[in-house]
């Protein structure tokens, strides 16, 4: 009797909290597709004037009519948002009706949790925890695992990347994989680990990755940008930039990726420092892309191949991204990124688009991939892993596994090609 008065009381109390949801209590993902001027301007304003983060496209002088705008939506601002989108008769669809849940989800370390069943590389990590997966990982395997300092961050974290060497061939080529250059794209640090624990686990025993092993040494640096990356896990989840402070406004951030010296700062990129895409001061003014930038230089004799991960939307992309000219070996570059993206799309049966940043995507000037091409590391890519916008950059735990393994297919399909061709 006593069991059932409670489950009434209980009932009662659901009913009435479901009642009560006149104002948002969560975060939300919408998806929005303007059909006319009118709408486009409506989003810009909105995206730029409310407490919004914009997912897609980067900045809001991309949004176009009949192209897809995910916006991320905070709960304090979600009734305002949503009347003005309803009073010009902007249509829109909601993507995720609770991201709160998810973040929750994906900074949970339930690890000590038995019945997870999920493994270390199939969750999310705080810096700290990869700063001590980085020393432990070296520690672990000293004959083919070193930690180099590359440099360090503006708020001073050291800049760590991992070499993988696995035999002292002369004269041996290398490649490079950096990820976590944009804060908020969470898989893409944790294919980093991925990608080290896979080649420590499967050398010997996968034929692929034992020749690319064999033949080439890697250079893995998990976290380009520690300041940002701490940040989404402790301020804002949707944070991009690094942590900058600027001398003219209170805004703060660069998009490390709009600092390298390829065509810095042209069209796709802003001098403001309150915007997504801040290119900062001059080229490499961030301590963090003149770490990668100094490193690469003086390696640019052996690194043939420059990969930099980035989420979410599924691209394969080659330069240029800083303007429509074709890279002087546009083809074996567009042959490469179809090769993987069809193998993504057997095995995994996933769709990547790929080709020319500029043409595929949008003008992103200052890019690390664009600079270290114009180096003369004539193998450059930006991977975009998932998905295509059902979680974007809330991609759940359970799906890092599904990310990396197609991620992974296409590095080792890349790097395979360009043992062959060098
Ligand atoms: N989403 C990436 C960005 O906006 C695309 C990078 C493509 N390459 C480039 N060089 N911008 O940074
Ligand atoms: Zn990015």
């Amino acid at each position: 009797m006593a069991t059932l008065l409670i489950f009434f009381v209980f009932m009662n109390l659901d009913v009435l909290l479901r009642m009560g949801h006149c104002t948002e209590t969560r975060d939300q993902i919408l998806s929005i597709t303007p059909k006319t001027q009118e709408h486009v301007d409506i989003l810009r304003n909105i995206s730029t004037q409310y407490e919004t983060a914009l997912w897609q496209p980067v900045s809001p002088q991309y949004i176009k009519e009949e192209t897809q705008v995910h916006l991320f939506v905070p709960a304090n601002s979600s009734e305002t948002v949503k009347d003005l989108l309803q009073r010009h008769a902007v249509t829109h669809e909601v993507l995720l009706a609770n991201a709160n849940e998810l973040i929750e989800m994906q900074t949970r370390n339930d690890s000590t949790d038995p019945r997870s069943g999920s493994t270390f590389y199939e969750r999310y990590h705080s810096l700290e925890d990869i700063y001590y997966w980085i020393n432990r990982t070296a520690h672990d395997n000293p004959n083919r695992v070193k930690i180099i300092l590359v440099g360090s961050s503006y708020e001073k974290r050291p800049l760590y990347a991992l070499k993988l060497s696995f035999n002292n061939r002369t004269n041996k080529k290398a490649m490079w994989i950096d990820c976590g250059i944009h804060a908020r794209e969470w898989v893409s640090p944790a294919f980093c680990l991925w990608f080290v624990h896979y080649s420590l686990s499967f050398y010997n025993i996968n034929q692929d990755i034992t020749h690319i092993l064999d033949n080439m040494d890697v250079y893995v640096l998990p976290v380009l940008n520690p300041d940002g990356y701490k940040y989404t896990w402790t301020s804002n989840r949707m944070w991009r930039k690094n942590r900058s402070i600027s001398k003219t406004t209170s805004c703060i951030g660069v998009d490390l990726n709009r600092n390298f010296d390829a065509n810095w700062c042209t069209e796709g990129a802003s001098h403001d420092p309150c915007t997504e895409i801040y290119c900062g001061t001059f080229p490499e003014s961030e301590p963090e892309s003149q770490a990668v930038a100094n490193f690469l230089r003086s390696h640019k004799d052996t690194v043939q191949l420059y990969l930099t991960i980035h989420s979410y939307s599924q691209m394969l992309l080659f330069p240029y991204s800083c303007t429509l000219e074709e890279a002087e070996n546009h083809r074996d570059l567009l042959e490469m990124a179809q090769e993987a993206a069809q193998k993504i799309r057997r095995y995994y049966r996933n769709i990547y688009r790929y080709g020319a940043g500029a043409k595929t995507i949008y003008f992103a000037p200052g890019g690390s991939d664009d600079w270290a091409y114009n180096l003369g590391i004539k193998y450059s890519f930006t991977f975009e892993l998932q998905d295509r916008g059902r979680y974007g950059f809330l991609l759940p735990p359970s799906h890092i596994s599904g990310a990396c393994n197609e991620a992974l297919l296409a590095v080792k399909t890349i790097a395979l090609k360009v043992i062959q061709k060098t």
